[in-house]
């Protein structure tokens, strides 16, 4: 399995945006001048005609960018619809509840919520998560080097979601590659395509094999939940299980790089955390904060609607910057600052009201197991000097593609 993950390069999994390395002066400087800004088509070089690039939309089209107007936004999920993500996410994972409205979505999130609160989450945590960290630690816990990116970030949340799903163990080369190749789906569409075709074919007899003969696993907890007196229908579960692999696993895998990246270029943080080990929650959340793995989310306005002072027209595209509000100077002091010792408050990066994250806990989890075993398992871990300018990119989701470290083996 290893060798699979270390085949694919996380690189691959391309921005239309390209090589952004640092968005947050631009997104500042938008954030102050029009908190709900019109973006102008004109002036940008969409893709009319290029199938790699988006195309000029039809609708008006929005950003949203302070604490407050996003939190609005999100809260409303009556006048800022989730219906747009059909549209793109829809065609590859199926009707989900990240494009459900309500009543439709409370009564869907209901029946799946179920297998992620935190309670239910700690069965996880030895045997699964801290397991697979241990794992893919060993690989190279004696070699006194490593690129985190590929040895241990990319592998490690598509791994913990085979062992949740509970998958033979002899499946999980393919699990890795059908789900890398969802997950690229900017790289290549067709490739993603049939990978959500292959995913359906291959959990159709293990569903039906939960649903007669029930384990401990998450899609026995699928196929069992039960509220009010209904259930979920096979096309919704694989809808459901297909979402977890953008949702759960391409999010943790870059949160948990931009994790390792803070506590590396922060050296004196991460030797106050190696020593107090209840800096940790704080230490999760400002990273979270200072550097979302998903800097926007979309909305579409239901109606029309005043926000921020700004007319929008009912059918408008909500482009919704997490990352812009998490660094609103209005709410954070020095917000440009990674700062440990800080409380980062309600930051934005798993989103808010209704569609809140559903796996926040599994995320939180994955990434405290991670950093603990990293620093408790590589001594005087730090950068590696020779190592090529790592640096975290992108526009949309954003992570390191390399982490080169070394360390006392
Ligand atoms: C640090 C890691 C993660 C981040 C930053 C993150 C972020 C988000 C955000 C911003 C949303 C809201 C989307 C919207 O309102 O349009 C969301 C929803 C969701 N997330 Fe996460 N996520 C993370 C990890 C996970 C994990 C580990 C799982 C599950 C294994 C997961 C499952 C979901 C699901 C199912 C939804 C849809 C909830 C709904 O529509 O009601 N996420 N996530």
């Amino acid at each position: 399995m290893t060798d699979l993950a270390e085949a694919y390069d996380p690189s691959e999994i391309a921005d239309v945006f390209g090589d952004v390395r640092d968005p947050y002066p631009d997104l500042a400087n938008a954030r102050r001048a029009n908190p709900v800004e019109r973006i102008d088509f004109g002036e940008l070089a969409m893709g009319d005609g290029d199938p790699n690039l988006p195309a000029t939309p039809a609708h008006d089209t929005y950003t949203v960018y302070s604490h407050e107007l996003v939190q609005r936004v999100l809260l409303d999920n009556e006048t800022f619809s989730s219906s747009g993500y059909a549209e793109i996410m829809g065609v590859l994972m199926g009707h989900t509840i990240l494009e459900m409205d309500e009543p439709e979505h409370r009564h869907h999130r209901g029946l799946v919520a179920q297998a992620f609160r935190e309670k239910t989450l700690a069965r996880w945590e030895a045997d699964l998560v801290r397991a697979t960290v241990d794992e893919l630690v060993d690989n190279f816990a004696g070699a006194g080097h490593a690129e985190l990116v590929r040895q241990f970030t990319f592998p490690f949340p598509v791994r913990v979601i085979a062992r949740i799903l509970g998958l033979p163990k002899e499946d999980y080369v393919k699990f890795q590659r059908w789900s890398i190749e969802l997950i690229s789906v900017t790289a290549n569409w067709e490739r993603a395509l049939a990978s959500s075709n292959a995913l359906r074919d291959y959990f159709k007899p293990i569903v039906d094999q939960r649903r007669s003969d029930p384990s401990d696993d998450l899609i026995s907890d699928l196929a069992q939940a039960e509220l009010d007196g209904n259930t979920l229908d096979d096309e919704e579960i694989f809808a459901f299980l297909r979402l977890l692999l953008p949702a759960g696993v391409e999010t943790t895998y870059r949160s948990t790089g931009n994790f390792l990246y803070a506590l590396l270029t922060h050296p004196e943080q991460m030797e106050a955390l190696r020593a107090d080990r209840s800096l940790m929650k704080q230490a999760i959340e400002e990273t979270l904060r200072w550097e979302p793995p998903l800097l926007f989310i979309t909305r579409t306005a239901a109606r029309d609607v005043e926000l921020g002072g700004v007319a929008v027209k009912a059918g408008s595209q909500m482009g919704v910057s997490l990352g812009a509000a998490n660094r609103d100077e209005s709410r954070y002091r020095d917000p440009d600052t990674f700062d440990i010792f800080r409380d980062p408050g309600q930051h934005i990066s798993f989103g808010f009201g209704p569609h809140l994250c559903l796996g926040m806990h599994l995320a939180r989890m994955e990434m405290r197991v991670a950093a603990d075993a990293l620093l408790d398992r590589l001594p005087n871990l730090r950068l590696d000097p020779a190592g090529d300018d790592p640096h975290i990119h992108g526009m949309i989701f954003r992570s390191p593609n390399r982490l080169p470290v070394v360390f006392d083996s």
